[in-house]
């Protein structure tokens, strides 16, 4: 062999050329990240929402049904107010129509020369509460405008007979006990009941 061939054959290889550096990373491009945000605010799939809604309903069903359960042991009571009273002394009432028991227990107190007796404060026609017209000396229903004389007794408009009265008489202590679950009634083309024991107390 030759000697260039030597040389040539001895001498260190030169470094071709440096090392490639790493690629660096590419910035993210555009449409990735909108991809990320549109995964963060993605709507829960149909299948999804429906078994939510399923879950819902039965929860709704189960919590009706359990507060349907615990409304046996709360039943409804009604109170009904009382319908007895005692309105004192028959000297406590002078001659007229005595409201003083209308608010409390729906009645009119009439005294007469020889009697007392109670009118229930219900207007025939419909059932309204009628007024009490002092200066006109008459019962006056504010509903259709039937009109009572001092007794009860019906005189115009459409109420088709007079007031009822409450059963009312005498304890052993001389006061008035008037029930108005009792009612004395005169019936359109009847007999009135108005003289009957419990109607009116003598005086
Ligand atoms: S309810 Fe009294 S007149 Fe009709």
């Amino acid at each position: 062999m030759s000697n260039a061939d030597d040389t040539h054959a001895s001498a260190p290889a030169k470094p071709s050329a440096a090392p490639a550096a790493a690629p660096a990373p590419k910035p993210a491009s555009k449409s990735a990240g909108k991809i990320a945000a549109g995964k963060k605010n993605e709507k829960p799939l149909p299948s999804k929402q429906r078994r939510r809604f399923i879950w819902t309903s039965i929860g709704a069903f189960l919590a009706a049904n359990f507060l349907m359960f615990l409304r046996f042991f709360f039943p409804r009571t009604l109170f009904e107010p009382t319908t007895v009273f005692n309105i004192g002394y028959p000297s406590d009432f002078s001659l007229g129509v005595d409201e003083r028991f209308k608010q409390l227990a729906r009645i009119w107190v009439v005294r007469e020369a020889d009697r007392i007796f109670i009118i229930f404060a219900r207007c025939t026609h419909l059932g309204c509460t009628p007024d009490w017209k002092p200066s006109e000396n008459k019962f006056k229903c504010p509903c259709h405008g039937s009109g009572y004389t001092p007794e009860g007794i019906n005189f115009e408009g459409p109420a088709p007979r007079p007031m009822d009265r409450a059963r009312v008489e005498l304890d052993a202590q001389g006061e008035m006990i008037v029930d108005t679950s009792k009612l004395y009634s005169w019936p359109k083309g009847g007999t009135d009941q108005f003289n009957d024991p419990g109607a009116f107390i003598p005086v």
